[in-house]
């Protein structure tokens, strides 16, 4: 039978075919627009998405056994707000996960309910991207569509719902709305009643493996598959992307280098950081994990690569690079303000320590530690709750660099574990829907079957020791500036 992972991301939907035995067959990619219409704002129209999907879809499956697709299922980028109203229209465009405008609503519910009351309600505070925040926004600025909502959904459930037509989420993508009791994995009532919305007006909760329905007539009609095609929950992208690398379990990280960064670590338990500075989410195994996000991670370097440099030759940028370890110019890459730790939509990026002497070189090398930087500072976060972390596996755009897998190696001081394929979200979607069609018995099943380490990257003792001096120096400089930051605005 085939399997398609959706991996509905932030600047293009990658969808990914994946037979039985979990080999991939086919891999297509369509690219959307992002809209940012104010500065810190971030928004996408989720018709494109539902577009592209389909579009995609149809190249996706050119040329295989169209009868023998079984089912269907997701990783989506998170936290997203869609709303529609009472014909599931889309209201507005979608306000995305890196979306700065509810610093207000943020600073209401940590300072005024209470960061201890929504630790206790979710498991979570709020940060600038997350759900709940952007419905307040909504809630004040535009209530006339305030008024209109029947319905609110995240980005991959939009999809999910085109396709099946059940509004449903699953417990991964719904921890990050600041409305989901993580620990309990349901709507917190608490939480609803403060954004003011009914438990009706939210989606129907799946575990990420089980099934939502099948595709309508019309659906299996457009793309020529069977009516029977199961449509499975999915996860954010993130948990997808811990499927698709086979982090589940206790104790497995994953870093995942795409327009976010992120560092993931699967736990068989439920646990909170005493100071909320890492989400507490549920897994899409059936269990929870702890995650850092920052904002800008290789989108990073796209910025720099493409529109700083003006070139397309990532590689031969580089192939400049010389001396690890010893670069005298740091790079906070805070293009998108910052979640994790730091949790401010106010902060920059900049570039700080250049002599005359610099080169292109030194500038590009700086982007990629600075980078490996701010994902140790997660990691750091998670070191400081006893939790003990030898290696990690890695996926995203990103990760097809080598270099900047040495250096990620080398400034967190991990072990990284390279897979044959670092496809993540997409063939983490897909393997959710092989568990959902009973192709493998669980998640953990899956993950143990299908994926395959090729090659590990050894952190170098020499190397370490200098990155670990030069993160001491990095360390002060978010500290430094952020007044400059909240001056600058
Ligand atoms: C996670 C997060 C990002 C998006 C990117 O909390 O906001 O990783 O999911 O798609």
């Amino acid at each position: 039978m085939l399997y398609i992972g959706v991996d509905l991301g932030t600047s293009a939907v990658k969808l990914l075919l994946m037979d039985g035995d979990g080999k991939i067959q086919n891999i297509v990619s369509k690219e959307y627009p992002l809209y940012f219409p104010h500065p810190g704002w971030s928004e996408q129209n989720p018709e494109d998405w539902y577009e592209q999907t389909m579009a995609g879809l149809k190249e996706l499956l050119a040329g295989c056994d169209h009868s023998q697709v079984a089912g269907i299922s997701f990783g989506g980028q998170m936290h997203g707000l869609v709303i529609l109203d009472k014909e599931d229209q889309v209201i507005r465009p979608a306000i995305l996960w890196n979306d700065g405008r509810t610093q207000e609503e943020c600073d209401y519910l940590n300072n005024e309910i209470g960061r201890d009351k929504l630790s206790e309600y979710t498991a979570n505070i709020a940060f600038a991207g997350f759900t709940a925040p952007k419905l307040l926004w909504v809630r004040k600025n535009e209530p006339e569509n305030f008024a209109r909502i029947e319905k609110i959904m995240l980005p991959k459930d939009y999809i999910a719902y085109r396709l099946s037509g059940v509004h449903c989420t699953d417990v991964s993508d719904a921890s990050g709305m600041l409305t989901f009791d993580v620990k309990n994995r349901c709507w917190s009532k608490e939480m609803l009643e403060l954004c003011g919305v009914r438990e009706e007006q939210m989606a129907q909760i799946f575990e990420s493996y089980e099934v939502v329905g099948t595709v309508l007539p019309e659906i299996a009609a457009e793309l020529a598959v069977p009516q029977t095609v199961k449509v499975i929950a999915g996860a954010g992208d993130n948990a997808a992307a811990a499927v698709g690398t086979g982090t589940v379990g206790d104790g497995a990280c994953n870093i995942s280098l795409g327009t976010s960064g992120t560092i993931f670590i699967s736990s068989e338990k439920f646990g909170v950081d005493k100071y909320n500075a890492l989400h507490a989410f549920a897994h899409a195994d059936g269990h929870y994990h702890l995650m850092g996000c920052m904002l800008s991670a290789a989108s990073c370097n796209k910025w720099w690569m493409d529109e700083i440099i003006g070139t397309k030759d990532y590689a031969a940028e580089q192939a400049q690079i010389e001396k690890l370890g010893e670069n005298h110019v740091y790079f906070l890459p805070y293009l998108m303000g910052e979640r994790s730790p730091h949790n401010n939509p106010n902060a920059r990026a900049t570039f700080i320590g250049m002599t005359m002497d610099t080169t292109r070189a030194d500038m590009t090398q700086a982007v990629l530690e600075g980078v490996a930087f701010a994902l140790r500072d997660s990691l750091e976060v998670a070191k400081s709750l006893g939790i003990q972390i030898e290696r990690t596996k890695i996926c995203g755009g990103g990760a097809k660099s080598p270099l900047w897998k040495k250096i990620i190696a080398n400034v967190l001081n991990l072990k990284v574990d390279v897979i044959e394929s670092e496809e993540g979200p997409g063939l983490g979607g897909a393997m959710l829907a092989a568990v959902g069609c009973g192709e493998y018995a669980s998640v953990a099943d899956a993950a143990a079957k299908i994926v395959r380490v090729i090659d590990t990257i050894e952190p170098d003792p020499e190397l370490v020791a200098k990155y670990e001096a030069r993160y001491a120096q990095f360390k002060q400089v978010y500290p430094t500036c952020k007044l400059l930051f909240d001056a600058l605005l």
